[in-house]
């Protein structure tokens, strides 16, 4: 019967068959030990002379890494196998040969690796990362879904920036017109939340970041909830919400994965509801308290987001960010006009911004007088200006980068490995 490792615990005392690849291999002479994976996971097979005879013996003693086998066998339990589960081979095929394969048990540097990186989602850690973001990805759908919100995609091809013009992707194909790469889908979610109520869109964005840090990626996937008739608190309680469900979601399904990055669970264990909330001015409190030369007016850095959220064993939501240094289509504070009704979520552990939303500008008027500060051309904005001359209500949502929330859930050093073909400044390939 044709098994794959993951459910490889329900074939206990059946044969299989294992469609795969050899990972690993060693030898004790009288035995060989095949690591297999599958896709779905890796398991110990092991090959006596006894049982498929000397030639067979002989060839599995030579299988290469990354050799694409096809492997019968019998799942006996074994409570010092990684799994659980061994297999006892009966027989195996060989489907076809690889030589030299690069990625070897050693040590590699990680440009090496990100060099071959087509190879390097092969290895058990990178496979675990990637079943992990799967998770955090149907979580996130799901979390929306069942709240009613409706997916509405939002375009690619922009011709307005919505998070300042420093980070803009310049495309040149159109006619006439300055076209970008969408650096957030949200304006286009205003205008779908005023058509559905509440809305998510989720898929790539582009930010020109002249950033080489460990959390900046310029290709990225985010997901961006918007509602209408919203402000910012309800903002911050869907947001609150979201972070808990994906994290436990991947504590219920994913653990064989985290124990694989060795990730220490307690702290994601941690993650419950209310997370603090502090406002921006409390912020900087702390970090001056801390010692950080901080002073109120700036925004925070990465170094400031870290000390924050090690002050706090769950994630923090900071509000209300002086405007000057949010994008310009944020609500003022009716009691605080220089702040801007906003928040950011800070994961724990270094990895700083996951959320960041606000609810947005409702008065034409003001928002016409944003653009003007902020150099934004009006034309490109007249349809969102529509949304402010035909029934505006105040309205708010968020985005969340799904590649800070993968790294901070596996406990990754860099954002880069949590998706599977990382784009940065300097890396488009392969
Ligand atoms: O804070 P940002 O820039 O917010 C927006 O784009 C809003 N328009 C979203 C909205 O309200 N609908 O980005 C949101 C999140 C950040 O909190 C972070 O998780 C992630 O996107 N992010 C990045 N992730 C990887 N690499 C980068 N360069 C990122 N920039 C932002
Ligand atoms: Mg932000």
């Amino acid at each position: 019967m044709n098994a794959y490792i993951e459910d490889i615990a329900r074939h206990e005392g059946q044969h299989v068959v294992i469609h795969g690849w050899l990972h690993n291999r060693r030898s004790s002479g009288k035995i060989h030990f095949l690591s297999v994976r599958d896709g779905t996971g890796f398991i110990q097979a092991i090959v006596s002379k006894a049982t498929v005879g000397d030639e067979k013996f002989k060839q599995a003693d030579h299988l290469s890494q990354e050799t694409a086998i096809i492997v019968h066998g019998n799942v006996r339990a074994d409570s010092r196998a990684p799994g659980g589960f061994e297999l006892d081979v009966q027989d195996f095929e060989i489907v076809s040969g690889s030589t030299d394969y690069p990625i070897t048990p050693k040590e590699h540097g990680v440009d090496f690796l990100l060099d071959r990186r087509h190879l390097w989602i092969r290895s058990e850690r990178q496979h675990a990362i990637l079943r992990v973001r799967h998770e955090v990805i149907t979580a996130v759908r799901d979390f929306f879904n069942d709240r009613g919100f409706i997916l509405a995609d939002t375009p690619i091809f922009t011709p307005a920036a919505c998070e300042g013009t420093t980070t803009l992707f310049p495309v040149d194909y159109f006619e006439d017109q300055k076209v970008f790469l969408t650096q957030s889908g949200q304006l286009y979610a205003e205008a779908n939340a005023m058509a559905l109520g509440r809305v998510y869109n989720f898929g790539p964005v582009f930010r020109a970041e002249k950033s080489k840090t460990r959390r900046h990626l310029t290709e990225f996937w985010m997901v961006e909830p918007e509602m209408a008739y919203a402000t910012l608190d309800d903002v911050m309680n869907l947001a609150e919400g979201l972070v808990v469900a994906v994290v436990s979601r991947v504590l219920e399904k994913r653990r064989r994965e985290l124990k694989v990055l060795e990730r220490d669970t307690s702290r994601l264990e941690a993650v419950q509801p209310p997370f603090p909330r502090i406002s921006y001015d409390e912020a900087v409190k702390i970090l001056q308290d801390k010692g950080q030369p901080f002073e109120w007016g700036g925004d925070l850095g990465g170094t400031d987001e870290t000390i924050l959220s090690q002050h706090f064993d769950r994630p923090v939501a900071i509000h209300r960010y002086p405007a000057v240094v949010k994008p310009f289509y944020m609500e003022p504070d009716p009691l605080r006009p220089e702040l801007a009704l906003c928040v950011d979520v800070l994961a724990p552990e270094g990895i700083g911004e996951i959320i960041g939303g606000s609810q947005r500008l409702a008065s034409y008027d003001v928002l016409l007088q944003r653009l003007k500060d902020h150099n934004l051309p009006q034309e490109a904005f007249e349809w969102y200006l529509d949304l402010r001359r035909f029934g505006s209500v105040p309205h708010a949502g968020f985005g969340m980068g799904i590649e800070r929330v993968v790294g901070w859930i596996c406990g990754l050093e860099h954002v880069r490995e949590a998706t599977p073909f990382p784009r940065m400044m300097y890396r488009v390939t392969p």
